[in-house]
């Protein structure tokens, strides 16, 4: 189903729900301005991830990397959060229990004032060390240094303090997302492609686990035949329903 319309075996399981998971990805910033990676117009399609977004590519030529995510962070920065990212921050108050998994290192959901946020790939908004991992400010380090990568005290290079292809996840966070995505009985998957693993992994895990599991998307994923309800709408129109009313908008 693509619409927003939601029915009402559904709507008793979002009024019925004690644990919600909220999984957020690239479409959800779409409507601050922020680019996606796939898809129209997506970061991906204009640029090789292989280049960009790996330790491989940070040693060949660290200051391409670094002058990416500054671009990144400049954009990010003058972003502001839009009625989807506010809306999941009221999400925090309609459960007994509520978890933000995010895909995305932009912080808008903080911003809004998500809090807890669990940031799977990471931050964009902090710098660390690759040699002894001390961080700072992203914005100090780009200010200080805005064509290269700042040197660290102990003879290293500052990167963004985000998951790059072919690295691990911080193990607390990822377990952390995966323990909450086994116990929820609501799931809302929002603005992901729902292709990156381990990630998109965690829909499973709430299917497993019986969650009532909706999708928001204007376009389909790979997911989308397997959900309960796929709301083909864009982030800021399609979040804002409050999942505890019985109408669809409000
Ligand atoms: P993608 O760019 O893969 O997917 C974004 C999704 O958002 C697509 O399915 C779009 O259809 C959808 N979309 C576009 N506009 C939307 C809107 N207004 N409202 C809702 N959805 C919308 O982004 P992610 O799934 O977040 O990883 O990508 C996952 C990971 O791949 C990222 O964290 C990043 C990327 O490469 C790393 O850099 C490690």
């Amino acid at each position: 189903m693509e619409t927003l319309e939601i029915p009402e075996p559904i709507r008793e399981r979002c009024r019925s729900a004690r644990r919600a998971v909220v999984f957020s990805g690239a479409g959800v910033s779409r409507e601050s301005g922020l680019d996606t990676f796939r898809g129209a117009g997506g970061l991906w399609e204009r640029m090789r991830p292989e280049e960009l977004a790996t330790p491989e590519a940070f040693r060949a030529d660290p200051g391409k990397v670094w002058r990416w995510y500054a671009w990144r962070w400049k954009t990010a920065a003058g972003a502001q959060p839009n009625p989807a990212h506010y809306a999941l921050v009221r999400w925090e108050t309609l459960f007994p229990a509520f978890h933000l998994i995010t895909q995305n290192v932009d912080g808008l959901h903080a911003r809004a004032g998500s809090r807890g946020v669990l940031e799977l790939h990471g931050t964009l908004l902090t710098a660390r060390c690759h040699r002894c991992g001390r961080q700072r400010d992203m914005g100090e380090a780009i200010a200080a240094s805005p064509e290269k990568p700042p040197a660290c005290d102990c003879g290293g290079l500052f990167r963004p303090a985000v998951v790059w292809f072919g690295e691990n996840l911080d193990p607390e966070v990822l377990s952390q997302a995966q323990e909450e995505a086994a116990r929820c009985d609501l799931f809302l998957s929002v603005g992901t492609s729902s292709t990156v693993y381990p990630a998109a992994g965690l829909i499973e895990l709430a299917q497993r686990a019986g969650a009532c599991v909706i999708e928001v998307n204007p376009e389909p994923t790979p997911f989308s035949r397997r959900m309960d309800l796929c709301l083909g709408a864009p982030a800021g129109v399609a979040v804002p329903f409050s999942p505890r009313r019985s109408r669809a908008a409000g």
